[in-house]
């Protein structure tokens, strides 16, 4: 069986700026897939290569096999992969049901006497949302009532409601706290144990670890590998991470600033 996605030796450039070079990992069915680095290490412009926003300049992109090049982001979603965007996740005054569905809203009649099917609408994302253990008192109420977490799950409940293979996920724990971060990340395992492939960009390895299969590391636009999580271990993640050599060289200089 071939992977949902397998990217092979992607390059991307912006103008004179080498975004990306050379990098290369898959997703599978049921398993997530880690995206880790620094900042403007190329993490995002992986994920836009891969939701149809930018297009690769160089290597390939196989889907289910097969070299693609998204034109769109519609492409994408057409291929089943949907993305969820820290910030674009969700429009704050609109109701939490009708982010649900943003657009796909079910209807009633037809014609001129076509209309929103309110009640359906709100049942489905109801059930969905209870589906994946997210109990909403009220679906009516304003998408930024809810906590970021919740958020979070409401686009994640949403990509799965309409049959996305790949959810890709932006940074979705980059601004909440410990415990709703967990929450997140509960999610995340749900989804992949639901059999989506799943790729997770995170700054922290504590929050890749739990969940990953593979954790791909990207400094400035390179490739540190790919690395199946039997090959490496959450301190060995955690100090590539950091910089390994760089980050012990920094202990020691610090330490000798102390000493004087
Ligand atoms: N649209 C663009 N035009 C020009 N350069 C860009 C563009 N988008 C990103 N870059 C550059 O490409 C490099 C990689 O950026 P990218 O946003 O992919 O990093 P990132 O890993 O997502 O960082 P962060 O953790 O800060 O989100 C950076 O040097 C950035 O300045
Ligand atoms: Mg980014």
């Amino acid at each position: 069986m071939s992977a949902l996605l397998e990217v092979d030796g992607i390059g991307k450039n912006y103008g004179s700026v080498i975004a990306l070079r050379d990098v290369s990992t898959v997703v599978n069915a049921g398993e997530v897939t880690c995206v880790l680095g620094d900042n403007g290490a190329g993490k995002s412009t992986l994920i836009k290569v891969l939701a149809g926003v930018h297009q690769h300049d160089r290597g390939r992109l196989l889907v289910n096999g097969t070299a693609t090049r998204f034109t769109s982001p519609r492409d994408a979603l057409d291929a089943g992969i949907a993305t969820v965007y820290q910030d674009l996740a969700v429009v704050p005054l609109m109701s939490v049901w009708r982010n649900f569905f943003l657009g796909s809203e079910p209807t009633v009649g037809v014609g001129p006497l076509q209309r929103l099917d309110r009640k359906r609408g709100k049942q489905i994302a109801k059930e969905a949302l209870a589906d994946m253990g997210i109990d909403l008192r009220d679906v009516e109420q304003p998408v930024g009532t809810l906590s970021g977490g919740e958020r979070q799950c409401v686009a994640i409940a949403r990509a799965i409601h309409f049959g996305a293979k790949v959810l890709i996920l932006d940074e979705p724990t980059a601004a909440l706290g410990v415990k709703q971060s967990g929450v997140v990340l509960r999610y995340v395992a749900q989804a992949r144990d639901r059999g989506l492939g799943i790729v997770l960009v995170t700054h922290n390895p504590h929050h890749a670890y739990p969940v990953g299969n593979r954790f791909l590391l990207l400094k400035r636009g390179a490739s540190l590998g790919c690395m199946e999580k039997s090959e490496i271990t959450i301190e060995e993640l955690t100090r590539q991470m950091a910089g390994g050599a760089e980050l012990e060289a920094l202990e020691h200089e610090l330490r000798e600033v102390a000493a004087e």
